[in-house]
């Protein structure tokens, strides 16, 4: 069997350690020849791909990044390759099926080419954790680590100048990076994209830990919208999947806490450091087992599903029950911690 394996949309740490499980088992077990395509559907559509075979993944499980390259090209759409230059692309190289590894964007995407009778199977990767059918997806907890580094570090020079800091962290559309890191680091306002709050209220609770005699740690997810506006706030420009830029909540939270409480605030954009760098173990090990998990549903025949993780298990979910679904931070894991605010 001739595979072919493309990373599309923003990447995570865990990328390469996937790859290298998808290697391993298929060529070992099952005797694959694989392909990388560069960048993505791009590398498809140019015709640009190298050979995917235990030299080109040797040692690259710790690396950050991707060795493959990714990008927001769709293969669906105006100027595109489209169904019938993807066909005529598998019969030109002789390719079964894709595998591809990416989040919400390209799951989507994948549903719908194996709907068109292309073979395909889904990898799970996002560092916003939003994926719907998986428990968890590698590059979370990575990015978890490294916000929770973030507010740990902000917390002291917040606490010298008795300042109020807030830390935008990432998650458009879902909060469980300031979630989880929120938690961990014992921050006393955490905000996410699915539930609002009023200025006041976030004022309010930033006055209560100030009167405690410590200043308040302000952790907010970019897809937060405060109560009263209408959308998240955005940057100019949108991403190849035409999806528009997230960014500046912090500075207009930061602004307006200084403004109801007249404590002093700084804000934070943590931004693309959470997606960078070497992968903890344990999104290695999630990836590396994600990865042998698709070289096995290839062997299956088992197209058109995705990888996800369920408790121990690794198993396999349609992609037609993940494409344009987000799994949102439920109402009680919000509520459980914001008893705790202030
Ligand atoms: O990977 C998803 C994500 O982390 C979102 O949370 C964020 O809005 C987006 O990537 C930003 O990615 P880029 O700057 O690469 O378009």
């Amino acid at each position: 069997m001739r595979v072919g394996v493309l990373v599309s949309g923003g990447d995570c740490p865990g990328l390469n350690a996937a790859v290298r499980g998808a290697v391993l088992r298929g060529v070992d077990v099952y005797g694959y020849e694989y392909i990388g395509y560069r960048d993505g559907w791009r590398g498809v559509r140019d015709n640009e791909f190298m050979p995917l075979n235990r030299a080109a993944v040797r040692g690259i499980a710790p690396l950050g990044g991707t060795i493959l390259g990714s990008s927001r090209v769709s293969p669906l759409g105006d100027g595109a390759i489209g169904v019938s230059g993807l066909k005529q692309h598998m019969r030109d190289n002789a390719i079964d099926g894709f595998i591809t590894i990416g989040g919400n964007g390209t799951q989507t995407v994948a549903n719908m080419l194996f709907q068109e009778g292309i073979p395909v199977l889904g990898l799970p990767k996002t560092i916003d954790n939003d994926l719907v059918g998986t428990d968890y997806s590698f590059g979370f907890d990575t990015a978890v680590h490294i916000a929770t580094e973030a507010i740990d570090r902000l917390r002291t020079t917040g606490q010298s100048h008795r300042r109020c800091m807030v830390l935008e962290v990432m998650g458009r559309d879902a909060g469980w990076i300031a979630l989880h890191a929120g938690v961990a680091a014992g921050a006393q306002v955490i905000l996410v994209a699915e539930h609002s709050e009023s200025v006041e209220q976030i004022a309010e609770w930033v006055t209560k830990v100030d009167q405690r005699g410590r200043s308040a740690l302000v952790v907010v997810a970019e897809g937060f919208i405060p109560l009263g506006y209408d959308t998240e706030i955005t940057r100019e420009g949108s991403d190849g999947f035409g999806r528009k830029r997230l960014g500046g909540v912090a500075e207009i939270l930061a602004a307006e806490i200084e403004r109801i409480s007249g404590i002093e605030t700084r804000a934070t954009v943590l931004g693309h450091v959470q997606r960078g760098g070497v992968p903890t173990a344990f999104d290695r090990v999630l990836a590396t087992r994600a990865g042998i998990r698709v070289a096995d549903a290839a062997a299956d025949g088992e197209w058109g599903k995705m990888v996800a993780a369920r408790g121990e298990r690794m198993e396999l979910v349609p992609l037609a029950e993940v494409g344009g679904k987000t799994k949102h931070v439920p109402k009680e894991r919000y509520l459980e911690v914001r008893r705790l605010f202030g």
